[in-house]
């Protein structure tokens, strides 16, 4: 682990913003600002919305947001890039095909989930999806969660109308514990223990960080 202070240190958010993985094609990089208008239309349809529990905001809040994100170091945020569109095109606002995040929760007084991580993740583009990415990038999300911030339990809240997303995170070996009647959200989670760490790691075989770029 290379981080001890449950936290993404600066020098850590810079270094891991580019990510690849060679199976599916896809390449991750850290959501920056020009990926902001196309991320903001996305937004702008209300299913997505409902599917993650999204506010609408204007393209300008939009901004105000990722500058948040950006500098919050308990959040990391992750743009989705098909591999294949970027190769052709070697347009990265082009490939965006959707986002996946996580955030961190420092716990005082559960020791065994003292870093919860919570994942958040939107394949926005319809054509992308049922295609198996949504899990692959959940798991190398969660393998890098795990190997350098040192996430000890992960989360995902789920609006109790989203099936498909509750069955992604049942197949990912969470399980459901609880659920909020107010909000029609379940809260599934998953302890990071030696059988879901090989199960994560076998499943991520061609995982790998690769180089970075400054943060914008
Ligand atoms: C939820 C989401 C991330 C899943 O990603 P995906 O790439 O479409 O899903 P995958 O192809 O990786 O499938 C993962 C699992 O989801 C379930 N699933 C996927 N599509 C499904 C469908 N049409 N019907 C039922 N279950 C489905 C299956 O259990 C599948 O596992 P399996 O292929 O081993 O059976 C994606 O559909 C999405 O972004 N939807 C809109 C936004 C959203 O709901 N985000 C989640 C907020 S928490």
């Amino acid at each position: 682990m290379k981080s001890k202070n449950y936290r993404f240190p600066p020098s850590i958010v810079r270094d891991v913003n580019h990510k690849g993985m060679e199976k599916l094609w896809k390449l991750m990089f850290k959501l920056e600002k020009d990926h902001v208008p196309k991320y903001h239309k996305w937004m702008e349809n209300e299913e997505l919305r409902e599917q993650t529990a999204s506010d609408r905001l204007s393209l300008e809040e939009e901004f105000a947001m990722q500058q948040t994100w950006l500098l919050d170091e308990n959040k990391c945020t992750f743009i989705i890039l098909d591999k294949e569109t970027m190769e052709g095109t070697n347009n990265e606002l082009e490939s965006m095909i959707g986002d996946a995040n996580l955030y961190l929760n420092v716990s005082d007084d559960d020791e065994a989930a003292k870093l919860t991580g919570e994942i958040g993740l939107m394949v926005a583009e319809p054509q992308f999806r049922g295609r198996g990415l949504g899990k692959e990038i959940a798991l190398c999300l969660m393998r890098y969660g795990i190997e350098s911030i040192g996430i000890l339990k992960f989360q995902a809240v789920i609006s109790m109308k989203n099936e498909i997303s509750i069955k992604m995170f049942e197949k990912l070996h969470f399980v459901k514990e609880s659920a909020s009647e107010v909000f029609k959200e379940v809260t599934l989670t998953r302890t990071v223990d030696e059988d879901f760490i090989r199960f994560v790691r076998k499943s991520t075989s061609v995982y790998q960080e690769l180089s970075t770029r400054p943060n914008e």
